[in-house]
């Protein structure tokens, strides 16, 4: 018999920046209160799904021998909960190939967990809602639920809680990866620890930001930028000054930490701009290597 679901199946997952990341207070469970607005990139990575005697993992592409291949891998423990919640067995060969960042601050282990979620859905012929895929996501990490939706959204709560932003256009970004990774976790630790000896400036509300990205403008998205992480990515990483500095030089808009760092995003005016900061990024020294991208993108999606 034919099946519907062509296996393997590939699904593809994006990248993700936020546009704007307000950290409030720590909560009883350690998470931080969040007010971000994530928008989706066109850099991705793809996970492949084989039905197999057992389950395992095989990654290739960018940054791959930071990347656990063991069981702690968000994908095989996106793929162990689902079959767990659904009453499926596992048993399934995972491929990776990275295209994100690992350990930037652009969510590459979450886009692994949304699409291997996805894809185990798919592959099972699981009856679903969106909401049901939401939930099992919001378990695995914070950023798992928006890899899954993409597009510009405005997140609540520890960040899994998500409302569709209006966005218009296309922006256009330039990437710089660092050299060296920055763990999550250590990046809030040390926000914490800035806030006991000092007041690191806050970002605001969201609104003025909300309404730029509704616009398409980038001139006017670009002075809007805030994310309260950067100060700590910054403190752990002091040569990030320097890579920002010189993508302003470059022609950027604005350039920001993305998320917990340490890649630093540039918004650019166009698609050839972000091409032009990218060289002469390149060309400084300042970086790992670079990369062009715009958003928004969409979510996990199946390769047809
Ligand atoms: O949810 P996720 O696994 O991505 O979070 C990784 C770590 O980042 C958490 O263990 C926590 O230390 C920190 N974090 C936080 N507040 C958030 C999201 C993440 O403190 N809202």
């Amino acid at each position: 018999m034919l099946s519907v679901v062509p296996t393997p199946l590939t699904v593809r997952a994006p990248a993700k920046v936020n546009l704007h990341l307000g950290v409030g207070d720590v909560r009883p469970d350690g998470f931080h209160e969040l007010v971000t607005v994530f928008q989706a990139l066109s850099l991705h990575d793809d996970v492949t799904l084989t039905p197999a005697d057992e389950l395992s993992l095989h990654v290739t592409g960018e940054g791959v021998r930071d990347v656990p291949t063991d069981p702690t891998n968000l994908a095989a423990r996106a793929v162990v909960a689902l079959a767990e919640r659904y009453d499926r067995d596992p048993a399934m060969r995972i491929d990776i190939v990275k295209g994100i960042p690992v350990a930037g601050g652009m969510a590459g282990g979450s886009a692994d967990a949304a699409a291997a979620l996805l894809g185990a859905a798919t592959l099972w012929g699981l009856e679903v809602t969106r909401d049901d895929l939401d939930e099992v996501a919001a378990t695995l990490g914070s950023d798992v639920p928006f890899s899954l939706h993409g597009h510009t959204a405005l997140g609540t709560g520890r960040g899994e809680r998500l409302i569709p932003a209006l966005a218009r256009g296309e922006f256009h970004w330039t990437l710089a990866l660092a050299r060296e990774g920055l763990s999550t976790p250590a990046v809030y630790r040390e926000l914490d620890r800035l806030r006991e000896a000092g007041a690191p400036p806050r970002a605001g509300s969201p609104d003025e930001l909300l309404a730029a990205v509704a616009s398409g403008d980038p001139h006017r998205l670009a002075p809007l930028l805030a994310n309260d992480l950067q100060a700590a990515a910054l403190s752990l990483q002091p040569g990030l000054r320097r890579t920002l500095r010189a993508g302003m030089e470059a022609g950027a808009l604005a350039g920001i930490v993305s998320g917990s760092g340490p890649t630093c995003a540039f918004l650019c005016a166009s698609a050839d701009d972000a091409v032009d900061v990218g060289t002469e990024l390149a060309g400084a020294g300042v970086c790992r290597t670079v990369r062009v991208a715009s958003g928004p993108v969409p979510g996990a999606t199946v390769v047809p």
